[in-house]
């Protein structure tokens, strides 16, 4: 084993074992104990978001077929909207080979034909092995991870996506420096605490980043629980 591939992979240990300690919000993996990761977050915003997607998303003529989830995580999400969406291919990746096993075990479980296999992907590892893309989403994923993380996504996202694709954000953002609530400004003192390079991100910072690459923000929407859905799309 190389030195580079010993130190991916206590990267990817560190960050799974962060992700286990916080808990995403409190509460313990459930279905930890097999492959198939079940978490509480992605069941409760589940229906909020695939209401954004259907509704802002999914809604022009414009055909987005191919979409590429980042962060996917337990693979909730993925398997929960490629049956909604049965006329897209839901790509859905993940750095840690825990979550992307249990993607794949969301996936078998659903028997779904628009789902490929998942695969390891960080945003700060470049190339992507995915080349292409109509759409990319990442779920409560850029705060739980330093700032290259979502500036890489957007840098990278200017060769995977063509004219108009889009950039979909969903988790807490803070507006203008201010956090939106109370309950935010604990979170973002919790992630600090975890990782210093970890933190609610500002939208205008966020926004700034992806006008550098050439997508302009085109909707923000506010979601349950003081998260954002934040939607960018691409000029060049
Ligand atoms: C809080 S979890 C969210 C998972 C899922 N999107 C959800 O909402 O349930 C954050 C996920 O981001 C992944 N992640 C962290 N840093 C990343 C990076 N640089 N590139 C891609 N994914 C990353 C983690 O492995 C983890 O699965």
């Amino acid at each position: 084993m190389t030195q580079l591939s010993i130190l991916k992979r206590r990267t990817n240990r560190a960050i799974s074992s962060r992700m286990t300690l916080r808990s995403i919000d409190g509460a313990q993996d459930k279905g930890a104990e097999n492959s198939r990761l079940q978490w509480p977050a992605p069941e409760r915003n589940k229906d909020a978001i695939l209401e954004v997607l259907v509704n802002h998303i999914f809604h022009t003529p414009r055909q987005i077929q191919k979409c590429l989830e980042i962060g996917a995580g337990s693979g909730q999400h993925a398997a929960y909207f490629a049956a909604k969406l049965p006329d897209t291919v839901w790509q859905a990746t993940d750095p840690d080979p825990r979550h992307v096993t249990s993607i794949q075990a969301w996936f078998d479980l659903a028997g779904l034909k628009n789902t490929p296999a998942p695969v390891l992907l960080d945003t700060r590892e470049r190339p992507w092995p995915i080349r292409n893309a109509d759409a990319i989403f990442c779920i409560n994923m850029i705060h739980i991870s330093p700032p290259e993380s979502f500036i890489s996504l957007f840098d990278e996202a200017t060769s995977i996506l063509s004219k108009g694709g889009i950039v979909y954000l969903y988790g807490p953002f803070s507006i203008g420096g201010h956090q939106v609530a109370r309950s935010n400004i604990d979170f973002d003192n919790k992630l600090k605490a975890q990782d210093p390079r970890w933190g609610i991100r500002d939208l205008n910072e966020v926004s700034t980043t992806a006008k550098k690459y050439g997508f302009h923000l085109v909707k923000t929407i506010e979601m349950p629980a003081n998260n954002l859905s934040v939607i960018f799309k691409s000029g060049r």
